[in-house]
């Protein structure tokens, strides 16, 4: 059912209230496309009810999230970040830590992980890059507004098809096994990597504080305030020294003066609490 101005305009604010996600009116055909199914199933007659349903209805503002977000993504998205991790960041955190109170701890935030395939490619850049992988006190964290998706990444089985997107033959045969109809990332990795549904516009409040951040493909979606306070908070949550990685396209320096892009590897990252790689990590 082709969506109205009102219904355009109920839909918009409905989900900008729920994700933050800024739908113009030329979305028309994302709403359609999305959320027809949903009309029917909660036995809406238009978009404009489906909306006042979904304020007072918690299950179906889920399934409007689920809906209405694009969870595309792929392993080692971009390549280049993955190169940086591994040529440069990786082991300067690292050498870092040789003195401070946590020498073995390494905490990793992917913020906005979609299905789970970002923080699984962390994991493995971590595991290929560190000698003894095993003995690090390694955690991941990845979280996405998205339940489904978040299920998706917790289960952390993949079909034939989500492999084939990014995954060599070598991190196949080193961190995944057979399981149903599709594959599922290793013990090793998957115990290293939690997974919880989060609203990036909400408080960043009780994460605690990590040494790199991913935060990628998904602040295109927001207002520029948004946007801005976001990864000014994501900053707050970088240990001093850490990095933070926002996409490919997404440049973050008119943030100020501590938002100098970096080039490494032809990645960029942001090192905003300062340090400029040397070697200082205060906890
Ligand atoms: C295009 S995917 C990016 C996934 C991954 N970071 C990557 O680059 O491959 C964008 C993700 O952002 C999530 N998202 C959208 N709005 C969000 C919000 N307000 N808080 C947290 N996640 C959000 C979506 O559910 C979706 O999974």
């Amino acid at each position: 059912m082709k969506p109205t101005a009102a219904d355009i305009d109920a839909v918009c604010n409905l989900v900008n209230e729920l994700c933050g996600i800024y739908l113009d009116t030329s979305k028309d055909y994302l709403i359609e496309g999305r959320l027809a199914r949903l009309l029917k199933t909660h036995g809406c007659k238009d978009y404009v009810e489906l909306s006042r349903k979904a304020r007072l209805t918690p299950a179906l503002q889920t399934d409007v999230v689920n809906a209405i977000t694009t969870n595309e993504t792929l392993w080692f998205r971009d390549t280049t970040p993955f190169e940086a991790l591994k040529n440069k960041i990786f082991p300067e955190l690292i050498d870092a830590k040789a003195g401070s109170a946590f020498p073995k701890r390494f905490r990793i935030w992917s913020a906005a992980c979609s299905t789970g395939q970002e923080a699984y490619s962390l994991a493995m850049a971590f595991a290929d890059t560190v000698p003894n992988f095993e003995s690090w006190d390694l955690e991941i964290y990845g979280t996405d507004i998205s339940p489904s998706a978040v299920q998706h990444a917790q289960q952390a089985v993949y079909s034939e098809l989500e492999l084939s997107r990014g995954l060599s033959q070598q991190h196949r045969g080193a961190y995944f096994v057979h399981k149903g109809n599709g594959w599922g990332v290793n013990d090793t990795l998957k115990r290293r990597c939690k997974f919880e549904v989060r609203n990036l516009l909400k408080p960043l409040t009780g994460v605690g504080k990590f040494d790199l951040i991913f935060c990628r493909n998904v602040a295109i979606y927001f207002t520029p305030a948004d946007r801005k306070r976001l990864f000014i908070g994501l900053a707050e949550t970088l240990n001093r020294g850490g990095w933070l990685f926002s996409g490919s396209g997404e440049s973050l320096a008119d943030l100020g003066p501590n938002w100098a892009p970096k080039q490494h590897c032809r990645a960029v990252c942001y090192q905003p609490n300062g340090c400029n790689g040397v070697a200082t990590l205060l906890r």
